[in-house]
């Protein structure tokens, strides 16, 4: 399909690329853009060839939340009745995994896209909040929710309450981010990330994502039944044997996908 504020192409190692492109408005996230993201990453999400999927923005903005311009005269029933904006759940059952490379602004929706994948590298000027607090508004895409769980409750209300803005470095002792990298080398550093990840037995890779993603949701003892669940439904695959006969026989494995 073609697509009016996004890019979207297949890079060499199996790596679907997604970037925000509204350069006037910071990458501002209007629903057409969002309905775009969800509609690119889910066709990602089918498509064999591709093992892992990267989101990225400009050098000066990831995004700088919903488009306030779209979003000032709505009301509560337009905000319910516009499906575009439900989409946004879908990017949350994506089974393979997303990474986002951060440069700018982070901000809003912005940041909550952030969140919503499972790895962020983080560009040295990248720059994180919820600013919604000045607009009358909270977040209104997980931001409460992942926040307080990802990094704590006094961090997270000095945040959504008071706009309280993270640098990469802060984010990165926040345990919001992996790592931070020179700005210009955000996007390699990220694709190179997910080339690696694109390159390991895919079925154990998605079973791992799911593994994980469950600590967030649930108690430690139905976390903890899915992941030996996990775990044993892999002996069942071709890549488990595999795997295990490559290490024993001191040669890389040729991973199948089954
Ligand atoms: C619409 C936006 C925008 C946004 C920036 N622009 N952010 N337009 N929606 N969220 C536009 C500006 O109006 C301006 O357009 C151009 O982008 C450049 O921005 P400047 O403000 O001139 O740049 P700068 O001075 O560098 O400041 C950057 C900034 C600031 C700190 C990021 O733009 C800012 O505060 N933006 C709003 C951030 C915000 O409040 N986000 C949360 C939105 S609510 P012109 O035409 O003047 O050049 C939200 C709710 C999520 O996200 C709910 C879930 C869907």
């Amino acid at each position: 399909p073609a697509f009016e504020h996004i890019v979207v192409e297949v890079r060499p190692g199996h790596v679907g690329l997604v970037r925000l492109n509204r350069p006037k408005v910071l990458n501002a996230l209007n629903a057409a853009t969002l309905a775009e993201i969800v509609t690119a990453v889910r066709a990602f999400d089918a498509d064999s060839n591709v093992g892992a999927i990267v989101i990225t923005g400009s050098e000066r903005a990831f995004a700088a939340g919903a488009d306030i311009a779209e979003m000032s005269g709505k009301s509560a029933a337009d905000l319910l009745a516009d499906v575009r904006l439900a989409q946004w759940e879908a990017l949350r059952k994506t089974s393979k995994p997303l990474i986002a490379a951060v440069a700018g602004f982070a901000l809003g929706g912005g940041h909550e896209l952030v969140m919503v994948c499972d790895i962020v590298i983080a560009a040295e000027n990248a720059v994180f909040g919820q600013p919604e607090i000045n607009l009358g508004i909270i977040p209104g895409a997980g931001g409460t929710q992942r926040l307080a769980r990802a990094l704590g409750k006094s961090l997270a209300m000095e945040i959504v309450l008071n706009d309280r803005r993270l640098s990469a470095d802060e984010a990165l002792r926040a345990g919001l981010v992996s790592r931070v990298v020179p700005t210009e080398r955000v996007l390699d550093e990220a694709l190179s990330v997910a080339r690696q990840i694109a390159a390991r037995a895919p079925v154990a890779v998605r079973l791992a994502k799911q593994s994980v993603l469950k600590a967030f949701d649930t108690t430690l003892e139905v976390g903890l039944e899915l992941e030996r669940h996990n775990f044993y439904l892999l002996f069942s695959t071709e890549d488990q044997k595999e795997g295990m006969r490559a290490f024993l026989e001191k040669r890389p494995p040729n991973w199948k996908g089954r």
